[in-house]
C-alpha cells in the first residue's frame, strides 16, 4: 500500500520503517527542515535498538520529504503521529493535527483513510472526521489506532504488538487498516475494534494505570525504607499475585519521558471538563513528583544540607534505558536542584547529550575526582560497574534510585549504599 506519514518523531519515525518491513511503501514528512535532510543523509534523529538497520534495509521503500507537492495523490492511507502536547492549562495541543488534515485535504483521492496515532483526547477523532468533512466532499475516513510501542523496545513492539486497537465509523476504513497490519499474522483475539472514542480512552487509561502502578510502588517502597521492611521480598510477595501481576512495580525514582506526565495530566483535565475528579490519577502524579524531590532529599540530608563544591557523578540521563530521550527525565530534576546550592556534577549517558551539565564520552572518565555517585537511568551498562571504580569516590557514597546494585552488597567494600525501598542499615 502507499502511506504517508505526518510528524517523523520517535512514533512517526518506528512506525514508518516498520511498515515498510511489512511491505509498504511510505512516503514520511515532517516539518523539521533539519531532521529530514539527515534522515535523507542516513542520520537518525533518535536512538532506538534496530532502528538504523532497519532504515537502511528498508531505503528504497522510504521517502523522506517536509512537505507535499501538490497532486501527489497516490495514498491509500494517511498516518498522524504528531506531537500532541499538554499545555500549561491542562489542555491538550491538537493544532498539529489540524494542520496535517488541512494538508491531507489538499493532497488525497477519494476514498483514503487517515489512521491517527497520536494520543487524543476523547471525542476528538469524531471532531477530526467533522472538519475534514466540512471542507472536502471527498470521502475521507479518520481511524483511532493509538499507538503502544515503547521507547526503547519500539521496533519489537510494533512489529510484535500485544494487542492493536482500532477505533472505526466505517467498516470500509477498517478492512483498508487490517489489511495494512496483515503481514503482522495477528490473532483475531490481538485485534481489539472499537468505537472511536473508546480506542482514545484505551490509550489514556492505559497509560494512566501504568503510571499509577508505578507511584503506588514508589509510595510502598518510601514506607519500607521507614518500617525496616524490604522493598525486593515486598515485590516478590506481591507480584507472585496473579491478580496483581508482576510487571510495572519496579521502585525508583519516578517515570518520566513524553507520555506518562502528559498523559496523565491530559486524563485528568479531560475528567475535569466533565465535572469529574480523578483521585487516583492526580495522586499518581503528586506521587510521582514527590518521589524524586525524596530521593534527592536523601542525597542533601546525608550532607547535612551542605553540598556546595562537591562533585558527583550522574550516571544515566535519559528517562529510560534505550532511549536518548530526555523528555521529563527525573535526571533533569536532580541536575536542577544540585547546581542550585552549588555542587558540581559529571554526567555519563551511553546515548543521551544534555548541554546543560559537563558529559564525559567514558564511563571511567567520571571518576576521577569525584565524591559521590547517583544512579539516574538503569542503563544495563551500568549494572556490572567494576567496584574498584566505586571505590575511587572520595566519600565512599552510592546513590542508586534505580536499584541496579541492590544485590552487590557493597557495605563490604566501605561504601555506603542507599537504594529505594531498603533503608541503609539493611543493605
Ligand atoms: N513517544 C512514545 O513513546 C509514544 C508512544 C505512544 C504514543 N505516543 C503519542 O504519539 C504522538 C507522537 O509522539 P512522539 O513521541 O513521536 O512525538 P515527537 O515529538 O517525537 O514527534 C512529533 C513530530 O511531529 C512533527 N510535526 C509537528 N507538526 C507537524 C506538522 N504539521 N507536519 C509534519 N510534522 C509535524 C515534529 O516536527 C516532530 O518531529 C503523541 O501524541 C504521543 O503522545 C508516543
Amino acid at each position: 500500500m502507499n502511506i504517508c506519514v505526518f510528524g517523523i518523531g520517535y512514533v512517526g519515525l518506528c512506525a514508518s520503517v516498520c511498515l515498510a518491513q511489512l511491505g509498504h511503501n511510505i512516503v514520511c514528512i515532517d516539518k523539521d527542515n533539519k531532521k529530514i535532510e539527515n534522515l535523507k543523509n542516513n542520520i537518525v534523529p533518535i536512538f532506538e535498538p534496530k532502528l538504523n538497520e532497519l532504515i537502511l534495509k528498508n531505503k528504497n521503500k522510504l521517502i523522506f520529504k517536509t512537505n507535499l507537492e501538490n497532486n501527489e495523490k497516490n495514498f491509500d492511507i494517511f498516518i498522524i503521529a504528531t506531537g500532541t502536547p499538554t499545555q500549561k492549562n491542562g489542555e491538550v495541543d491538537l493544532s498539529a493535527i489540524y494542520n496535517v488534515a488541512d494538508e491531507i485535504i489538499k493532497n488525497c483521492k477519494n476514498n483514503s483513510i487517515i489512521i491517527n496515532k497520536s494520543t487524543v483526547p476523547i471525542g476528538f477523532n469524531n471532531k477530526l472526521q467533522d472538519y475534514i468533512n466540512a471542507k472536502t466532499n471527498l470521502k475521507l475516513d479518520v481511524i483511532s489506532n493509538p499507538e503502544f510501542l515503547r521507547q526503547g523496545s519500539a521496533i519489537d513492539d510494533f512489529l510484535n504488538p500485544e494487542r492493536i486497537i482500532i477505533g472505526y465509523k466505517s467498516d470500509f476504513a477498517l478492512k483498508k487498516v487490517l489489511k495494512m497490519y496483515k503481514a503482522l499474522n495477528l490473532k483475531d483475539e490481538q485485534i481489539i475494534t472499537t468505537d472511536l472514542n473508546s480506542a482514545e480512552m484505551i490509550k489514556y487509561a492505559s497509560n494512566s494505570f501504568l503510571a499509577l502502578k508505578i507511584s503506588f510502588i514508589n509510595e510502598i517502597s518510601k514506607l519500607c525504607e521507614k518500617t525496616n521492611a524490604d522493598i525486593e521480598y515486598v515485590k516478590k510477595g506481591l507480584t507472585s499475585d496473579s491478580r496483581i501481576g508482576k510487571k510495572f512495580l519496579n521502585c525508583g525514582i519516578g517515570f518520566g519521558g513524553s507520555c506518562f506526565p502528559k498523559d496523565t495530566k491530559a486524563l485528568v483535565n479531560i475528567a475535569n471538563n466533565y465535572d469529574i475528579e480523578l483521585k487516583t490519577i492526580k495522586a499518581t502524579i503528586e506521587a510521582n513528583e514527590a518521589q524524586v524531590d525524596y530521593f534527592i532529599n536523601k542525597i542533601i540530608n546525608f550532607y547535612k544540607g551542605n553540598i556546595k563544591d562537591k562533585t558527583f557523578i550522574l550516571l544515566g540521563l535519559s528517562f529510560k534505558p534505550n532511549t536518548n530521550d530526555l523528555r521529563e527525565a527525573p535526571s533533569i530534576k536532580i541536575i536542577d536542584k544540585l547546581t542550585d546550592l552549588n555542587a558540581n556534577i559529571i554526567a555519563y549517558d551511553p546515548k543521551a547529550k544534555y548541554d546543560k551539565v559537563k558529559q564525559v564520552n567514558k564511563i571511567n572518565d567520571a571518576f576521577n575526582d569525584a565524591d559521590c555517585l547517583i544512579i539516574a537511568t538503569e542503563w544495563e551498562e551500568f549494572k556490572n560497574i567494576d567496584v574498584e571504580l566505586l571505590k575511587k569516590l572520595k566519600d565512599k557514597v552510592i546513590f542508586d534510585g534505580r536499584n541496579i546494585f541492590i544485590n552487590r552488597n557493597l557495605k563490604k567494600y566501605g561504601l555506603k549504599y542507599y537504594c529505594i525501598g531498603k533503608n541503609e542499615q539493611q543493605n
